[in-house]
């Protein structure tokens, strides 16, 4: 492709995306292919000579959408949301059109300012106290690894990197047992370990237990172990538990341990000021994590770290060899050396669209309804005889089952499976199932930028048609 053919070529994508969105509603929200549909269907080896932009888009056309789960549909409900609002989208674009890499503030001033603003407003938003400062990583995943980077190198003396593990004490780290996956992972690959990261069991309101976390850190401390940070939860997967984040920051301060709360899901409902008790007490923690590209319509990979003391951060990931020295600029962000990549795109542009184009009311007016949608449909699926609410709405999460009978339990994790499973095979809406208190319950959750109250009502058909076909 010739550079003088930019134009047409990106305008015929723009037509394929326009006609895209606006058939969603028509489409199976998860993809029906079968493993291997797609890649039977691409050569087995890549072309010696340039093959003409038609054909490429014509392929592109006839193969990749129908193998594509459909995650802007507005009646998906699985997962969390990965939401990518039109503004963003074209951020986006504009992001590509740039191609910078901005690792220093010298290879992208603009976008290295821009961010620092960005996250700022997304502060303010979410109500967060001036002190925080933060950073756009990729995921939820990378800035919890990079916490619980951050409580190794603080516990350590800021010598773990230069001396290794070996030799040390056994740090410990604590977590809910309703907290993500990610946090055990950030403990993999972070040398820590599974064995330590100390589960604490959760209450009736699947907060962690705090007696239990006391006790815990006490008996580690005693048996030599190094106690050297809490990840809190707000809003985890399964089905939206959250810890007292003030009474959890609390037992931190007295141990001195540092604290990283995971908001990635729950964190861009923070916008509205009435769900804020949620996180009450959250001002207290060391770093917070919350996904812009979950909930608040952000395209994928712009997750909000915020950071008390940046400081601790940038002694745990900075690094400098001379070609990444900025000479006779010092004291400049250079937001590379607050995260695991050196390498990173220029994430603040579709917040900065996605803020303007939609105001944080029209943001906060999505949220609320999602709540109250939700809400909606587990109130219609409560009335029906044969279906059971298992755990409540936290905030537009909540789990259900269908029960008809009086059949044995492995008989109904049998039946659920069947049913998440011939939904998703319908396509008409897109669930996943979890697993509450040894029983397999299936997730709804709302969130998708620009679903409508209508969606819920064709869940709530969809659902009881096929459950009722079983
Ligand atoms: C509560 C929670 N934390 C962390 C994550 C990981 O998020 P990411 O995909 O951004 O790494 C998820 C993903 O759904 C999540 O639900």
């Amino acid at each position: 492709m010739k550079k003088s053919e930019f134009e047409q070529w990106s305008a015929r994508a723009t037509k394929w995306s326009t006609e895209y969105i606006g058939s969603l509603n028509d489409k199976p929200v998860r993809a029906q292919c079968q493993p291997g549909d797609i890649a039977k269907l691409i050569d087995v080896s890549p072309p010696e000579t340039g093959e003409s932009m038609d054909s490429i888009m014509d392929d592109f056309e006839d193969i990749i959408p129908d193998g594509m789960t459909n995650w802007q549909h507005p009646r998906f409900f699985a997962y969390f949301q990965s939401n990518s609002a039109p503004a963003s989208m074209i951020a986006e674009q504009l992001a590509t059109t740039l191609a910078a890499q901005c690792m220093l503030w010298q290879t992208s001033p603009a976008a290295t300012e821009l961010e620092t603003c960005m996250v700022d407003w997304l502060r303010q938003a979410v109500g967060l106290p001036g002190e925080f400062k933060g950073v756009l990583q990729d995921t939820a995943s990378s800035a919890t690894l990079a916490a619980i980077l951050t409580m190794r190198e603080r516990a350590l003396n800021w010598e773990g990197n230069q001396k290794g593990l070996s030799g040390q004490p056994r740090i410990r780290i604590y977590a809910s047992s309703r907290t993500h996956s990610s946090i055990d992972k950030a403990m993999w690959i972070a040398g820590l370990g599974q064995d330590n990261l100390v589960k604490i069991s959760t209450d009736e309101q699947f907060a962690l237990k705090e007696d239990e976390l006391r006790k815990a850190i006490a008996d580690d401390r005693a048996a030599g172990y190094l106690p050297a940070g809490i990840v809190v939860c707000v809003g985890g997967t399964s089905m939206g538990a959250t810890d007292r984040v003030g009474e959890v920051c609390a037992i931190a301060q007295e141990e001195n341990l540092y604290t990283h709360v995971d908001a990635a899901w729950a964190g861009s409902a923070m916008i509205c000021d009435e769900l804020r008790p949620m996180w009450q007490g959250v001002e207290a923690a060391d770093s917070l994590v919350l996904n812009p590209h979950k909930w608040l319509g952000a395209s994928m990979e712009c997750s909000a770290h915020f950071i008390k003391d940046p400081e601790t951060l940038v002694k745990t990931l900075a690094i400098q060899p001379e070609y990444l020295k900025t000479h006779g600029k010092d004291g400049l962000v250079n937001y590379s050396e607050w995260g695991i990549q050196l390498g990173r795109r220029f994430r603040a542009l579709k917040l900065w669209f996605l803020m303007r184009a939609y105001g944080l009311d029209g943001l906060r007016s999505r949220i609320r309804n999602h709540i109250a949608w939700s809400e909606k449909l587990c109130k219609r699926l409560r009335a029906e005889p044969d279906f059971q609410i298992v755990t409540d709405p936290i905030l537009s999460l909540f789990t259900f089952r269908y029960a008809p009978g009086s059949s044995a339990q492995s008989e109904l994790d049998e039946l659920n499976l069947r049913l998440v499973n011939a939904l998703n095979d319908d396509g008409r809406i897109y669930l996943t199932q979890s697993e509450h208190e040894g029983m397999r319950v299936i997730r709804f959750v709302t969130g998708q930028f620009d679903m409508e109250e209508r969606d819920v009502d064709i869940a709530f058909d969809a659902i009881l048609e096929i459950a009722r076909k079983l």
